[in-house]
């Protein structure tokens, strides 16, 4: 009786070990030949859920030390920082491979680390506007952009962490000011998504738009004639906005195994693939992207800690209300 059941304990922590089990909102198959070097390096299945973020946050609080998952994967800085603040996430260990990511997208205790980001900026009409005169965020509240900005929904996450980003670089006063501006240069209502920015701009609705790089870049990849650029904001400041998808270990995860995945994901080879699905940057330290974007040149990247941007969420979420931004 006393040996059955410790082979059966034996048999369940085996099985609780057998496989990896990821929690995400990215399209899990870009994830495969990471997938494919863990399970080839630990003998574990790799196990994808993929769902919305709200029901990744909350799954995990309902499994609570129960879960299934050992990694999150998420898109949003404001997302990760979530997931920090609910105690959904345990540090990693400091490694080597860890090191390699930009600094600023790494959480100071290693609950999450970045693995692909993207650029929050500028695109533009190069028939009507000069790349010279784009500046910058502050820059798009002054008069000179009268009637020719196009803004999507303040209530978009992407914006929210763009907001986010202005307080820390500037503070509220500030931020509210600029966001005063820019619903002062309205050329247009405001859009539901950043390709309707894109359209509205190749189109003549306005000259410049705050959008994701990837947006263009996948326009452009549809139409490579369509007359509208991009420009990196702040570039003589402190640095364009940038975002990402970033991967961490659960609370409950006691696979030791489970961080050489997230390690995984940073190979070169691995920041390449994943990158390249969706127009993304690699967020390795040097790595050029392998997309048509690298065309668009190297630029300088506002180094403020994702973590200390995504604890401004709930400020900017206020900011942007009080200000009148749909
Ligand atoms: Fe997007």
């Amino acid at each position: 009786m006393k040996l059955l059941s410790l082979a059966a304990i034996f048999s369940f922590s085996l099985s609780a070990f057998a496989q990896l089990t990821i929690y995400t909102d990215r399209p899990a198959s870009r994830f495969k030949n990471a997938a494919a070097a863990y399970t080839q390096a630990t003998g574990e299945q790799v196990v994808f859920a993929e769902m919305g973020f709200k029901d990744i946050v909350k799954l995990l609080e309902t499994e609570g030390s129960a879960t299934p998952a050992n990694v999150v994967i998420t898109k949003d800085v404001i997302y990760l920082a979530e997931l920090s603040d609910k105690n959904l996430l345990r540090p990693m260990t400091p490694s080597p491979a860890l090191e390699t990511v930009n600094e600023f997208m790494r959480d100071k205790d290693l609950k999450w680390v970045g693995v692909t980001f993207r650029a929050r900026s500028v695109a533009y009409s190069p028939s009507r506007v000069n790349p010279a005169e784009i500046v910058g965020y502050e820059d798009l509240a002054t008069e000179k952009w009268a009637g020719r900005l196009c803004l999507r929904t303040g209530k978009a996450a992407y914006n929210e962490a763009l907001v986010a980003s202005l307080i820390v670089s500037h503070g509220e006063a500030k931020t509210t000011e600029i966001l005063e501006g820019w619903l002062a240069n309205l050329a247009t209502d405001i859009f539901p998504d950043d390709l309707k920015i894109v359209a509205a701009i190749s189109n003549g609705q306005c000259d410049v738009g705050i959008i994701n790089h990837y947006y263009l870049a996948m326009a452009l990849d549809n139409n490579p004639n369509l007359d509208v650029k991009y420009a990196f904001a702040d570039q003589a400041g402190l640095g364009v906005h940038t975002n990402g998808m970033g991967a961490g270990l659960t609370a409950a995860n006691k696979n030791a195994n489970a961080q050489k995945f997230i390690e995984l994901l940073l190979t070169p080879e691995n920041q390449l693939t994943i990158s390249a699905a969706h127009f993304d940057f690699p967020a390795v330290k040097g790595l050029a992207p392998n997309t048509f974007i690298k065309e668009w040149g190297s630029f300088k990247m506002n180094s403020a800690n994702w973590g200390e941007i995504g604890s401004k969420a709930t400020v900017a979420r206020d900011l942007i209300r009080e200000a009148g931004y749909q």
